[in-house]
């Protein structure tokens, strides 16, 4: 089997799933700031890969060699359908392919998938037993979890162990937590020291409230664990898995170009075909750290299109030329040149 697991360097660092937000241009535009070892795809259901509406679920599924190694993750309810859908993975050239266990979404987990699962073992193994044959050992199959369901529950990880997956990824919380309370990172090293008890040749990897490079190899070191899954850090600096820069050290005037880089790729990927709206989600990452930034923020939250985007920006740009500086409401009168170069 080609398994690109084993030719990672340790600790290995990873972008975590995230629907609506860890589509290919995201995966591109971390790429290019700083790459993680390994991308994954936003969870995308099996049923639907072989619906009427394949077209639409199947964007998710949409990549670019930059992105690679690139690891697809899928849920859904029925086995049969997870072994299809691995055959399909494996033709599109994905690098592996995850399971979800461990979504706590009403919808999927009424319909006892996801982190339904944890409560099904029977059906998780059949699921899993169905992917791996699909995959055939020519990409290797992880799974994504979380500690137990309601309460902490190591028998599950146990469980989740036996079946031999080629990473357990463990989202430090149990479904029932949502995402309310920090994560367990005290709980990695019993998944780490179960792991080792079992002579298991599974890669455990850690994930949850993760800020920056240095916390995550804090934690990998203190558990023992493998690596680490990075997901909303990204917000508050999309230049995370970077070791060299934050963008904190972006100057006003850089953060607008990487936004208008960041949108102009998304408009060239996605045309129409997805809701412009979708996309205001990144403007704070950039419109954040510096006087003005709040107000440039809410003018950009309101904006509709692209077009209309790129004006607020060239204003505001302008308006930076034109002055050299703005002025901070209140008291403290920073200049952008003073403060922020
Ligand atoms: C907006 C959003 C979407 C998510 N979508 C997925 C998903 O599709 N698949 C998945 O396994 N986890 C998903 N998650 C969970 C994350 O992968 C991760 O486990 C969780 O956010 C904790 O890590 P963090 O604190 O580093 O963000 C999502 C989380 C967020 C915030």
């Amino acid at each position: 089997m080609k398994n690109f697991w084993h030719e990672l360097a340790k600790p290995i660092f990873i972008l975590a799933p995230m629907e609506d937000v860890t589509d290919t241009v995201l995966r591109r535009v971390i790429a290019r700031y700083g790459k993680p070892a390994v991308f994954f795809t936003e969870f995308t259901n099996v049923e639907g890969m072989f619906s009427k509406g394949a077209d639409r679920v199947l964007q998710r599924l949409r990549y670019t060699e930059e992105e690679r190694p690139l690891v697809a993750q899928i849920w859904g309810t029925y086995p049969e359908n997870f072994f299809k859908a691995a055959k399909k993975l494996i033709e599109m050239g994905f690098d592996g392919i995850d399971l979800n266990m461990g979504c706590p979404a009403r919808g999927p987990v009424h319909r006892g998938a996801c982190s339904g699962l944890i409560n099904n073992r029977p059906l998780a193994k059949e699921i899993i037993d169905a992917t791996k044959e699909g995959a055939a050992g020519i990409i290797p199959v992880s799974i994504k979890t979380r500690l137990g369901f309601r309460t902490i529950d190591f028998s599950w990880i146990r469980f989740v162990l036996e079946q031999q997956p080629a990473v357990l990824t463990v989202h430090l919380r149990t479904v029932s937590e949502m995402s309310k309370v920090p994560a367990h990172w005290d709980k990695m090293r019993t998944v780490v020291d179960i792991r080792n008890e079992m002579n298991s040749p599974t890669l455990v990897i850690g994930n949850g409230d993760i800020k920056s490079l240095s916390e995550a190899r804090q934690k990998i070191e203190e558990a023992g664990a493998d690596g680490a899954m990075v997901g909303r850090g990204i917000f508050d600096d999309p230049y995370l898995f970077a070791e060299t820069t934050t963008i904190n050290e972006k100057t006003p005037e850089e953060k607008m170009r990487l936004l208008l880089d960041h949108m102009h790729l998304w408009s060239e990927t996605w045309g129409t075909r997805k809701h412009f709206p979708t996309l205001r989600k990144f403007f704070k990452v950039y419109a954040n750290g510096f006087p003005g930034a709040q107000e440039l923020r809410m003018q950009l939250m309101e904006t509709e299109s692209p077009e209309e985007t790129e004006q607020v920006v060239a204003t505001f740009l302008q308006d930076l030329a034109s002055r050299g500086e703005i002025q901070e409401e209140g008291d403290h009168s920073l200049t952008l040149r003073s403060a922020y170069r």
